[in-house]
């Protein structure tokens, strides 16, 4: 009926609504079936693309963000989510028929208008999350390139010899605010690809981020009653949510300790979890220092270190701890990091998400016994959200700053005589999601390589910014729950239903 007319009805056109084709490229028509480009970030140095990024900029507001509620969202009572269970579970069965072709074109309409759309994305995450747009641009290019990858990838589910794919019904999906637009376009472009129903809920930080996603999708075709905009408060009607057997899946990206609330609500929930980290770049004797500064830098202080695949410790082996090149030069290059909002085109580091509290506030301001501040953080306005970076050190194995991710602008520099203690100090931490080593060794990046506990492993680069296809993402240990399933690579979707094989005698 209504449902497949609209996916019928896709017309060549992007949706002209906030459209801005003044950026160069403007968002390019994906290539076609079979094939997958990589989608590129906008190029600063094309004054075009600088007018562009003004404009949009003139739009947020200063040091006044903040996240607005999306009154249509909201469900009030049990029997509201019953309701959006029960009817993402109906519209799922239209959806799972299509062919996947039929997905798959609606999903590479998807990231055409999620690109068309950049500037809109951009505004929103800045004013609502602070994320400036050199941190936001490639979150925006990411998105798209979810949309034309795992179109292509569902595609071949359907090509497996001997066994048959069959999808989850409804898949919850509840993404983070850190990525407020990557990463639940992600996750729900996934499931739709699969044909799963989606309800997605918004981190309560990030609600309008999702509301934009959303509208995209729908305007790329997704129809409205199998992608779901929801959002709940976080307490009892969250537990009912995500305890609700009507829900098939889900797949959160956020805390470790979310996912084992999660676990706790019920039991046998299969859950697809990206978690925390508590990340180390380590740098050897034989390292380009000043590529590795650079790296260190960008990698614990972008988005205000508020990744989980952001470096918070650095550990520097050998002459690297005992001479001062290194350290003088971080502390150097941390200092001289503009600190800002977002409509601030100078801006390099932005304001964290809240004011700072808790374990952020500890990480922030409390020193253990032995450390001392190379460089302080310190408080900058009345908000408690705009904080200059900071640098620790003299921080001993086991410490609080060794293990704890604080989520913010902090960096914890540790010292190991050699490589094999800087690699245990690495794996010391509970996590073991990103990691980073700068070494122009072959015999020390070998040995790093198959020692480190982590997912994403970076030698030589910054850990930061995984791209779609080339840098699969996800982590072990307390950094994923689940199958530890990559995003954005080959075997993303299979986890996301269930492999039947049959076998008959004739
Ligand atoms: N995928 C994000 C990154 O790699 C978290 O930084």
């Amino acid at each position: 009926g209504r449902f497949l007319d609209s996916v019928a009805a896709l017309g060549e056109q992007v949706p002209d609504r906030h459209r801005t084709p003044e950026r160069y490229p403007a968002g390019a028509p994906h290539p076609g079936p079979g094939r997958f480009v990589s989608t590129p970030d906008t190029d600063p140095a094309v004054p075009e693309n600088r007018t562009w990024a003004r404009d949009l900029l003139a739009r947020v507001p200063g040091s006044t963000l903040g996240s607005a509620t999306i009154d249509g969202a909201w469900l009030r009572t049990s029997s509201e989510v019953d309701a959006q269970v029960t009817g993402a579970r109906e519209a799922a069965v239209a959806w799972a028929a299509l062919p996947s072709d039929e997905r798959a074109r609606v999903l590479h309409r998807a990231g055409e208008v999620l690109d068309a759309h950049r500037a809109e994305l951009l505004e929103v995450m800045a004013a609502e999350t602070g994320k400036t747009i050199d941190q936001g641009d490639p979150e925006v290019s990411e998105a798209v390139d979810f949309a034309h990858y795992y179109a292509e990838l569902a595609r071949d589910l359907d090509h497996v010899d001997g066994a048959r794919f069959t999808p989850a019904r409804l898949t919850l999906v509840t993404p983070p605010w850190n990525f407020p637009v990557a990463i639940p376009a992600g996750s729900t472009l996934a499931a739709l690809a699969t044909g799963s129903a989606v309800l997605l809920k918004p981190a309560g930080q990030s609600q309008r981020c999702g509301a934009v996603l959303a509208e995209l999708l729908w305007d790329a075709g997704v129809p409205r009653d199998v992608l779901r905009l929801v959002q709940v408060d976080e307490d009892a009607l969250g537990r009912t949510l995500v305890a609700h057997t009507g829900v098939d899946r889900v797949i959160l990206t956020g805390a470790y300790d979310t996912a084992a609330l999660f676990r706790s609500f019920r039991a046998d929930l299969p859950l697809l979890a990206e978690t925390s980290g508590k990340n180390a770049i380590i740098v050897t004797p034989s390292a380009d220092l000043d590529l590795a500064v650079r790296d260190v830098v960008t990698s614990a202080f972008g988005h205000a270190g508020q990744k989980c695949s952001a470096a918070s410790l650095v550990v520097l082996v050998g002459s690297v701890a005992t001479s001062r090149r290194f350290r003088d030069q971080l502390l150097d290059a941390a200092a001289s990091l503009v600190v800002g909002y977002p409509d601030d085109a100078r801006t390099q580091m932005g304001p964290v998400i809240e004011p700072a509290a808790g374990k952020l506030l500890s990480g922030l301001t409390e020193l253990a016994p032995g450390e001392h501040w190379a460089l302080q953080p310190r408080r900058l306005d009345e908000t408690g959200r705009l904080w200059s970076p900071g640098v620790r050190v003299g921080v001993r194995r086991g410490a609080p700053a060794h293990l704890t991710e604080y989520f913010g602008p902090v960096l914890s520099v540790m010292t190991a005589a050699d490589l094999d203690e800087a690699v245990a100090i690495a794996n010391d931490v509970d996590y073991g999601l990103t990691a980073g080593l700068h070494s122009l060794d072959p015999d020390e990046i070998a040995t790093w390589l198959a020692r480190v506990e982590a997912g994403n492993l970076y030698v030589n680069r910054g850990i930061t910014g995984a791209i779609v296809r080339r840098q699969p993402f996800g982590g072990w240990k307390r950094s994923a729950v689940g199958p530890g399933a990559k995003a954005g690579g080959p075997s993303y979707l299979d986890g996301l239903g269930t492999w039947r094989t049959a076998t008959a005698t004739e």
